[in-house]
Formats: structure tokens, sequence, C-alpha cells
């Protein structure tokens, strides 16, 4: 879909940088299976859920409805990514004995994961698992 986008507009995919903080925090999670499910999904993935309603908002000043349309595409199919993972981290914390919000703040440390700042897309974040409490505190972290 995106590159359909970029084609359309005489681009193509790999012509724009981008960042590889996903990947960056796949590798530093190697190790632990846990720690991968703790801040791949529930940080990085995340943070797409809250990233993407402020660029649907350029685009749509733009006029480009067809990003736009695809971009509601990925944030759906994000929703179930990151619950998905937040299913998978709450298994592998019980199945450890492990408390999944302590757990998670150490691992934030350890790994220098981006906190939580800023506007966040709460609905999408619900949906995907979160709750109310634990967003509020991880925003006052
Ligand atoms: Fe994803």
């Amino acid at each position: 879909m995106i590159a359909r986008l970029l084609n359309d507009r005489s681009f193509s995919y790999g012509d724009f940088d981008a960042h590889d903080g996903l990947w960056e925090m796949a590798e530093r999670t190697r190790g632990d299976v846990l720690e991968r499910m703790a801040l791949v999904p529930r940080v990085m993935e995340a943070r797409g859920l809250d990233a993407t309603p402020p660029i649907q908002a350029k685009l749509r000043q733009v006029g480009d409805q067809p990003a736009v349309d695809v971009l509601d595409v990925i944030l759906r199919e994000e929703v179930r990514h990151v619950a998905l993972g937040n299913r998978w981290y709450e298994w592998l914390c019980s199945q450890r004995g492990v408390e999944p919000h302590a757990f998670f703040r150490e691992t934030m440390r350890k790994h220098r994961a981006p906190k939580l700042r800023g506007q966040i897309n709460r609905p999408a974040r619900i949906a995907a698992g979160f709750t109310n409490e634990e967003l509020d505190s991880l925003l006052q972290a």
C-alpha cells in the first residue's frame, strides 16, 4: 500500500530515510522473549498508534485522502499487533511469576526505551489492551 502511494507520487520505497527504532529494539531484546514482548509491541508499535493520527491530520490538510486511508488500515492492524503483544506479555509474566508493571518499568530502563510522552492515542491503546490506570502511571513516570 505504501509502495503504491509512493509510486503514484513518482517515488519508490527506500527513497526517503526512515528510523529503525523498532528493529534496533528487536535486536536489543533478542536474548529474552519477555523483554521483546515488553518493548517491541508495547512500546515501539504502540508509539505508532500515537503517531498516526497527527500524521493523518497533516495529510488531510494537504488533501491527501488516499494516504489517510492507507494509514487507517495500518492503524487498525497495529492495534491488533499491540493487543497480541499485550496478551503474550501478560502470559509470559504469569508463567514466570513476574509482576507485569514493575518488570515493564525495569525493562524500559534496562534497554533505554523511549518513555511515554505527549499526546497519546488513548482509545487505540485501550483497544489494544492497556488500561487507563497503566497509561496514566506511565505518563507520569
Ligand atoms: Fe506492527
